[in-house]
């Protein structure tokens, strides 16, 4: 694996949960996989699971890592080519990017999406302008679109939960949020689905918020929350803002919040989501403190997937 910012980058997804399954078991059974090597974790954006997860997977695989606050703490970079920075930006990628590639032996970035240029944002221009320049393996720690460290932990909490001799019933369902939020976590979770294509993969959301279709298709839309419910083995519950018009609030209808009584037509469904979760807006108490909710398992899962990540960019097969 040379880079790892979708699912594109994964031969065999079966594979890599495999391997995230065994590490789960035996942490540091490969231990000495990683000594001498340094992961640098770029964050031009918060983070709590991404940031943790992702250091205790690498320090299990033997490796030093340092954590870098872009955001707060470095000079405030350029991404665009010939640009004349009389701005605010500082240092161009360009020039930043390849001390990085000297320092470190992977990469690990985190960009959100401007949500107000939809062009560069959906042409992951950051990341990209990371790759072309550092010269070494580039880790997605979630992009402008998407979140495939987040992704491959959906799939491995499904695998590990799901032990009927069926294909599962997968729901995406649009939750409201007080702010116009990125769609890369539901982006991220349709492209997943898909590519494994082990599960009937079903999402619902309100008029106008579409996703790309490049991500979802393979999947049934139904524009109707609780039918689409019905029968569902997993519920994954997620906000997202407009893509078409993009990065608005078109809907904020409390009514589409996940409650318990919209579990009743469920198969008792696990339920899902990247956290952090805005309990009573998105998801109710009621959900979140039942036995129904994954979110703890599924977070807890972030290590053995980036650990298995991490020990492909190492190059161990
Ligand atoms: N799910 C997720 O990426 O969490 P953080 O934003 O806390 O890293």
């Amino acid at each position: 694996m040379k880079n790892f910012i979708s699912v594109a980058d994964v031969d065999n997804i079966d594979a890599l949960v495999a391997k995230a399954l065994a590490f789960k078991k035996e942490a540091l059974k490969s231990q000495t996989l990683g000594a001498g090597k340094r992961l640098g974790l770029l964050f031009l954006n918060p983070s709590m699971r991404t940031r943790l997860s992702t250091q205790i997977a690498a320090e299990n695989l033997g490796m030093k890592v340092i954590v870098f606050n872009v955001g707060q703490d470095g000079w405030a970079l350029e991404f665009e080519d010939e640009a004349i920075m009389s701005g605010n930006t500082v240092e161009h990628v360009k020039d930043a990017a390849p001390i990085l590639g000297k320092y470190f032996d992977v990469l690990g970035i985190r960009t959100f999406p401007s949500l107000q240029n939809k062009v560069d944002d959906y042409s992951e221009l950051y990341i990209q302008q990371f790759m072309k320049y550092a010269g070494i393996p580039v880790l997605s720690l979630e992009s402008a679109t998407l979140h495939p460290l987040q992704s491959l932990t959906d799939i491995i909490t499904i695998q590990e939960t799901f032990r009927e001799q069926r294909r599962p019933r997968i729901v995406l369902t649009w939750a409201p949020h007080v702010k116009a939020l990125p769609q890369c976590v539901a982006n991220s979770f349709a492209q997943w689905v898909n590519a494994w294509g082990k599960a009937d993969f079903v999402i619902t959301h309100p008029e106008d918020y579409e996703l790309d279709e490049k991500f979802t298709q393979g999947a049934t839309y139904e524009p109707n929350q609780d039918k689409a419910l019905q029968g569902a083995d997993f519920v994954y519950v997620k906000n997202w803002s407009t893509y078409t018009d993009y990065g608005r609030i078109y809907n904020n209808d409390p009514a589409w919040m996940l409650t318990a009584k919209k579990l009743e037509p469920t198969n008792n469904a696990r339920v899902m989501h990247c956290l952090p979760v805005r309990r009573n807006v998105e998801l109710s108490d009621a959900i979140l403190d039942s036995a129904n909710s994954i979110v703890t398992q599924q977070a807890s899962n972030r290590v053995w997937a980036a650990q298995a990540v991490i020990s492909e960019l190492l190059g161990n097969k």
